[in-house]
């Protein structure tokens, strides 16, 4: 039997270090010579940070990663609400099941957008690496598990979303090894 991933905030990395030679373009800085374009583009954005990192990880990432976890095991066993429509459970909503599966797995793929949204802080002030390369291969890797899990739960497939927990918990620790667990404590979150 394979092994279940859980909390994914407690685990330690055992993240391989050859994934993810591909294309990093779709988060990476414009290069120089087209680099007034994308900057005209960003200042009309009417797109707004409205959380700090540590908010939009608890808020968004690690609920959607507990949903993907979840269905490593049976999801009809999940408790069945009085209403699905006002269900705070998203895996017994209207739009409950595999379908939650894929929504979650989805939301970890955006999150991947909101984590790159230049002008967002850490909790602590300081601004996310946005612009430093590993921090880009990491966001990478979330995009990419996310994508992983949303094929799985197409598939309806629970073997491969056993797997693919195990590749979001890795991709969570190996950001988290550098940017979260640090010794000198929470003021030095999100410094290499
Ligand atoms: C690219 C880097 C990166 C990735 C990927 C990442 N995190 Fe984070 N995470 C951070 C940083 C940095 C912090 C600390 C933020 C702060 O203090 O403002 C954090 C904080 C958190 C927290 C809050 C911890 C606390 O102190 O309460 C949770 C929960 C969390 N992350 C969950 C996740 C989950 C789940 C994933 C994977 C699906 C994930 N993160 C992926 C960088 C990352």
């Amino acid at each position: 039997m394979k092994l279940r991933m859980s909390c994914v905030v407690h685990l330690s990395s055992t993240v391989g270090t050859a994934v993810l030679l591909a294309s990093t373009s779709a988060t990476a800085p414009a290069p120089a010579k087209s680099a007034a374009k994308p900057l005209a583009a960003a200042k009309a954005s009417p797109a707004k940070v409205e959380a700090n990192l540590l908010q939009l990880m608890r808020g968004i990432l690690y609920p959607a990663s507990n949903v993907i976890f979840a269905a490593q095991e049976d999801l009809s066993k999940q408790p069945v609400p009085p209403d699905a429509s006002t269900s705070p459970n998203p895996l017994t909503t209207t739009y409950g099941g595999w379908q939650a599966v894929e929504n979650a797995a989805l939301a970890l793929s955006e999150s991947a957008n909101l984590v790159m949204m230049p002008g967002r802080m850490c909790s602590n002030g300081k601004p996310v690496p946005i612009g430093r390369a590993d921090w880009i291969k990491d966001v990478q890797k979330l995009r990419e598990a996310g994508r992983a899990a949303y094929a799985a739960a197409k598939k309806k497939d629970t073997d491969a979303i056993v797997d693919v927990s195990g590749t979001i918990s890795d991709a969570c620790s190996a950001c988290h090894d550098v940017y979260r667990e640090k010794k000198g404590g929470v003021q030095d979150r999100c410094l290499p």
